[in-house]
């Protein structure tokens, strides 16, 4: 344990919901080793960036930020910068060398040895190093240490820089909680890692396998956070419905969970289509608590491209899992990812991607152009199957287009429908609260904002396209949604 109550600490998180968490994970250990968590980084003696890796883009827009990050130095030479999460572990060293006014990359395995991370960097700058000889341009490593720290000095900086990037099977974070926003909801990962290979993805090379929390500790989780009035639950993981902890798989932990006392939704994202199963479907469909929505992550419509994309399903199977889930639970609100521009993919086979959305009718969709991602299996495809950027935007412009005009048609249909909404927040406009409906669509309605948490029933009065506008009505003694 750290010894050191005055440091403060800022954590900002990039990336998917299991990276925020890991933000609220790391956020919870330097809490409990004495330092103080602050919300702006100007007032933080240690700032962490948790960084994600899935798009070029999204790693830019990052590196961008750690550079204005470190202004921050100017004035505080002793402040430290650590990047952690995803990219600090695909990049790793580079990082350091590309941007030497970091002190600390650190992977998503590192985080339980985060506050001795941060005590070696202190001790290490107090013993001071060797300024590094006039032509030495690399890193000399002095090799992992304890807890797997590999100090390294010399290149352009003086100071140690500290980088902690072995991945650990045995590492899924038991015993340990998160500092976690109040409110009405919580994210609980139940599993971390990912053990498909799909073609396209960095996520299994920068988080490695697939590793289970034990069901026991997560369902004793979600009952202290139900005895601290949190309602709704969201289980998270990369493939979170592949999860299985000895005799428990993940459709019966659902259950559990379910039918923890207090708890009156639960959600769970990313579900893999192939193992979409019965026994999911009908834990779904028999469990009060458990909500009608579903995010399907179709990634194309066509079977060449995800063959190539080692999705491990063809279309007809999505397509019958589809048809498996709405006849289990008919007014289930489905979701999907889709990558465009794939390399190789035809402009036909482009068009079996539209036809799917046709087919399925996704209530929302997330649409991504291809990212080459170094390391990945699909960046050894041939050079002349990458796809020309001009191309690739046309594509994505016309997905956008036609999973939007479908969503809106979907919307415009559920005017007049009275949901259960669960209030999470002030709306755009004052005197407006945020809600969402169990099928996790957006309604914005005149309330108090001091009913943060409460559930109530409104009428969908218009769509603005993607969410709601609506009126709150007493409970009906039917709602339409369950109906
Ligand atoms: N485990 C989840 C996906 C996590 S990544 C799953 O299998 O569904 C979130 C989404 O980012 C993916 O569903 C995919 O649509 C997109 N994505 C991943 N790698 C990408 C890449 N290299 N280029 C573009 N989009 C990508
Ligand atoms: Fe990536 Fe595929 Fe694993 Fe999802 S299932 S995290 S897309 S490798
Ligand atoms: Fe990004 Fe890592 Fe999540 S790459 S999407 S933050 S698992």
């Amino acid at each position: 344990m750290s010894t050191k109550p005055s440091r403060r600490a800022y954590v900002e998180t990039y990336g998917c919901q299991m990276n925020i968490s890991d933000g609220e994970l790391m956020e919870g250990i330097l809490e409990r080793s004495g330092y103080d968590i602050v919300g702006r980084p100007e007032d933080a003696d240690v700032v962490l960036v948790n960084t994600c890796a899935i798009r070029e883009h999204a790693e830019k827009r990052v590196l961008g930020r750690v550079s204005q990050l470190n202004g921050l130095k100017r004035d505080r030479p002793e402040m430290v910068i650590g990047v952690t999460g995803c990219m600090a572990q695909r990049m790793g060293g580079t990082l350091l060398e590309e941007a030497p006014y970091v002190d600390i990359v650190m992977g998503p395995d590192g985080y339980r040895g985060l506050p001795e991370t941060l005590d070696r960097l202190e001790s290490g700058r107090r013993e001071g190093s060797a300024p590094p000889p006039p032509e030495s341009v690399g890193l000399a490593r002095e090799g992992a240490g304890a807890g797997g720290i590999e100090v390294l000095r010399g290149g352009r900086k003086r100071g140690p820089q500290l980088a902690v990037l072995q991945l650990d099977m045995d590492e899924n974070y038991q015993g340990l909680e998160q500092r976690r926003a109040d409110g009405p909801s919580a994210w609980i990962p139940i599993q971390r890692g990912c053990d498909h290979r799909c073609t396209y993805c960095i996520v299994p090379y920068v988080r490695g396998g697939e590793k289970n929390r034990s069901a026991v500790e997560v369902v004793s989780e979600v009952r202290g956070l139900a005895e601290q009035g949190v309602t709704e639950i969201t289980l998270l993981g990369q493939t979170v419905n592949s999860y299985v902890w000895e005799d428990v798989p993940f459709p019966e932990l659902l259950k559990r969970v379910a039918r923890v006392d207090g708890i009156r939704r639960v959600r769970f994202t990313s579900p893999h289509p192939r193992d979409v199963n019965e026994a999911l479907a009908e834990v779904m469909a028999t469990e009060a608590a458990v909500c009608e929505q579903l995010h399907l992550p179709a990634q194309a419509g066509n079977n060449r491209t995800l063959k190539r994309m080692l999705r491990r399903y063809t279309v007809e199977t999505l397509l019958e899992k589809v048809d498996m889930v709405r006849s289990a639970v008919p007014d289930i609100a489905l979701s999907t990812d889709i990558i465009v521009a794939f390399p190789g993919e035809t402009d036909s086979e482009f068009r079996d991607t539209l036809d799917l959305m046709r087919t399925v009718r996704f209530d929302d969709a997330f649409t991504y152009k291809y990212s080459l991602r170094d390391g990945t299996p699909a960046t050894r495809l041939p050079e002349g199957d990458f796809i020309d950027p001009d191309e690739a935007q046309a594509r994505l412009a016309e997905l956008i287009e036609v999973s939007r005009a479908i969503q809106n048609e979907i919307n415009r249909d559920e005017v007049g429908r009275i949901e259960e909404v669960l209030i999470e927040g002030e709306g755009r406009d004052p005197g407006q609260v945020r809600g969402r409906t169990r099928r996790n669509k957006v309604v914005v309605f005149d309330g108090e904002a001091a009913r943060m948490g409460a559930y109530t029933h409104a009428r969908l009065e218009r769509t603005t396209g993607a969410t709601f506008v609506g009126s709150e009505v007493e409970a009906p003694e039917r709602v339409t949604a369950s109906a």
